[in-house]
């Protein structure tokens, strides 16, 4: 037993300001899932592998931890509506919006900051997580400013000075 609650936990994470993506994929019917998601992380360089986690009492939990392919989009600052249509649990959250991808592909969404094609590495149980890796098979990136989410709310970083590639490491 901890002796914090839920809140105070979340309230001290939320101090770790993080990008947002969106993580698509398809569930075992072949539908389109996705889902927001600020758990994302590079994990290793070779191979390549990245990371996220997936609730597990999220409704597409399950698709997630089974599907051997997706896709994680990295949103840029003017998508936090896009980012709230994907956190909105039990809803068709792809209806009328311009997506690619056919009956067994991952769906891609346009217009977005980066996005890293997968096939699935590994998948660990966390807690009431799912850890799912990737290997990234392709990717793209455009230049723009990335959507950042710190203390519960969405935000736009600015540069302060340089990291020297020592302490980026
Ligand atoms: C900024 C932000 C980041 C989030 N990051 C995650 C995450 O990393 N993992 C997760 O499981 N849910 C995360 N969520 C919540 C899910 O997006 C949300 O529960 C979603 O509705 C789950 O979709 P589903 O229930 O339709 O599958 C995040 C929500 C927001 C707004």
């Amino acid at each position: 037993m901890s002796n914090f609650t839920d809140r105070e936990f979340r309230d001290a994470l939320s101090t770790f300001g993080t990008g947002v993506t969106i993580v698509t994929a398809r569930d075992g019917d072949g539908a389109p899932v996705g889902m927001t998601a600020s758990s994302f992380s590079s994990v290793s360089m070779n191979p390549p592998l990245v990371l996220w986690s997936a609730a597990k009492k999220a409704l597409s939990g399950e698709a997630f931890r089974d599907a051997q392919h997706f896709a994680v989009h990295v949103l840029h600052t003017e998508q936090s509506d896009l980012s709230n249509r994907f956190a909105k649990t039990g809803t068709d959250k792809f209806s009328g919006l311009d997506w690619n991808g056919d009956a067994n592909s991952v769906p891609e969404l346009p217009d977005v900051l980066a996005r890293f094609e997968c096939s699935q590495y590994a998948v660990y149980e966390g807690g009431d997580h799912w850890i799912i890796v990737g290997e990234v098979t392709s990717f793209e990136h455009m230049s723009g400013k990335g959507l950042l989410h710190v203390a519960g709310g969405y935000a736009s970083a600015r540069t302060l000075r340089p990291s020297s590639s020592e302490a980026a490491e």
